[in-house]
């Protein structure tokens, strides 16, 4: 008989999960007016709206917790991350911040300023957040394949290198300070950006004297999808695709909180000096000193051995293929996801799912609350209310898809789990025509409203 598959980790510490009654998960969703951010969440069975800072430690981590050195200045937790940095990516210079858009603000304070563009792939909110902040412009690049749901494309987070080019011809290369590639494109759904992609990019940079940056939040999962898709890097190891992947590229910056395998932490990693040291003026104010920059030393320590962990061929095999297990079990039972699923969530498509609730009525939000009463699953909505309003208009802007991301935390859910969530959703599914209508706005916030939103039942 052939050995099923098994996690390449067995449970040492345990955590408490609370039941409540389905009746209670109703009760409590209306008294916080519908927004899943509201709950506290000890009200949460399974949590996944986030695979950001909600992962497991291993006991080489925890060890590291106790070694953390606290010193303000020269800590030792800084230069183990240091070496660390410089063994998986190639990189000497290292600027810790305490998450990934303190990266992007000192970053980009200090190389974007008015009037300048920023070609990428499909810009993660922050990202594009930071450059809009300095009223420059954030303009996606993503190949077409990736905003079509019924077409399968092995590497969906890829440059239109055309596009790219245009953008370049059309604004002049003065205006543009980097080309930001994002591996995986969370915001086309984690999906991958093949090496040769990655490579045909820096050949376009080089052409017309850009320089690359990379947001290299789950770059792991990344290689892995090369290693697997790729055929030319099928023999390579996880660690030979990431030097590969960075070979050509000036600046590298890290929401730590994803691949870096930690619950909170980020960096901005480079060879470039001059540059380093223009960083550290933004770091001493923002952040911390440059040794540790918005981390503690215990923080630090765990990262230096969450990324070596983070590359581990065996860790990565069993984290996609957990999210590929689940996204197997939704199709099975007849739910529409967008495909093929990326490395760190699957995407639910509310606009097939139900198809009666008009979009005003925000249909990927009421399927997270009904997710929520029918499981105690927390998911979080990628549709109109994340989408806000047009800034002229004040109307909502009405996006493509209608989505409900489950993002899968890293080393915290086994294939139980997964059951439970599969049919949770099976359930919703085949009640869904009860389902009969959706929300309207009662509050709201000027911007990013999504986050405290009040909503009341049609
Ligand atoms: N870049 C990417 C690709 C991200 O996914 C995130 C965060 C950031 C930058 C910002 O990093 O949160 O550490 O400040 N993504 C989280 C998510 C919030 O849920 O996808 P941060």
């Amino acid at each position: 008989m052939k050995l099923p598959h098994i996690p390449p980790f067995k449970t040492k510490v345990v955590e408490p999960v609370y039941f409540r009654t389905k009746a209670e998960r109703a009760q409590k969703i209306k008294e916080v007016n519908y927004n899943l951010f509201n709950l506290h969440s000890d009200w949460v069975i399974i949590d996944l709206m986030t695979d950001s800072g909600t992962g497991a430690m291993s006991e080489q981590q925890w060890a590291e917790i106790m070694l953390g050195d606290e010193s303000y200045a020269g800590s030792e937790s800084y230069f183990k991350l240091k070496r660390s940095v410089k063994e998986i990516m190639g990189f000497d210079f290292l600027a810790p911040t305490h998450q990934g858009r303190a990266a992007e603000n000192i970053l980009f304070s200090a190389v974007v300023k008015d009037g300048d563009v920023v070609p990428g792939n499909a810009h993660f909110d922050t990202t594009k957040g930071h450059i809009e902040f300095r009223k420059a412009e954030a303009i996606d690049c993503t190949i077409p394949e990736a905003f079509d749901t019924s077409v399968y494309h092995p590497f969906k987070g890829n440059i239109d290198l055309e596009k790219l080019e245009a953008v370049i011809k059309e604004y002049g290369r003065e205006r543009i300070p980097f080309i930001n590639i994002t591996v995986t494109c969370n915001t086309v759904g984690g999906q991958p950006v093949a090496l040769a992609n990655i490579k045909a990019t820096c050949q376009i940079g080089q052409k017309y004297g850009i320089p690359i940056y990379m947001d290299i939040a789950r770059y792991a999962e990344n290689a892995y999808f090369i290693k697997i898709r790729e055929a030319a890097y099928k023999d390579w190891t996880i660690a030979e695709i990431v030097k590969e992947m960075f070979k050509d590229v000036r600046v590298v910056w890290m929401s730590s909180k994803k691949d870096g395998l930690v619950n909170i932490g980020g960096f901005i990693a480079l060879n470039d000096e001059a540059l380093y040291e223009k960083l550290g003026q933004f770091t001493i104010i923002y952040e911390g000193f440059l040794t540790y920059g918005g981390m503690s030393g215990r923080a630090m320590g765990a990262l230096a051995v969450g990324l070596k962990e983070g590359i581990e061929f065996d860790y990565l095999n069993d984290r996609v293929k957990q999210v590929q297990y689940l996204a197997q079990k939704l199709k099975d039972y007849g739910i529409p996801i967008q495909e093929p699923v990326g490395g760190h969530a699957l995407y639910i498509d509310a606009k097939r799912m139900l198809p009666h609730i008009p979009q005003a009525q925000y249909p990927a939000q009421l399927l997270g609350v009904e997710a929520y009463i029918e499981g105690g699953i927390r998911g979080v909505e990628i549709g109109t209310l994340l989408a806000d309003r047009d800034p002229l208009t004040g109307k909502d802007r009405l996006p493509k898809m209608e989505l409900l991301r489950l993002a899968i935390p890293r080393r915290v859910y086994s294939r139980n789990h997964m059951d439970y969530v599969a049919a949770t959703m099976a359930n919703v599914m085949a009640r869904r025509k009860e389902i009969t209508a959706g929300f309207r706005i009662t509050k709201q916030a000027a911007i990013l409203r999504h986050f405290t939103v009040e909503l009341e039942t049609i």
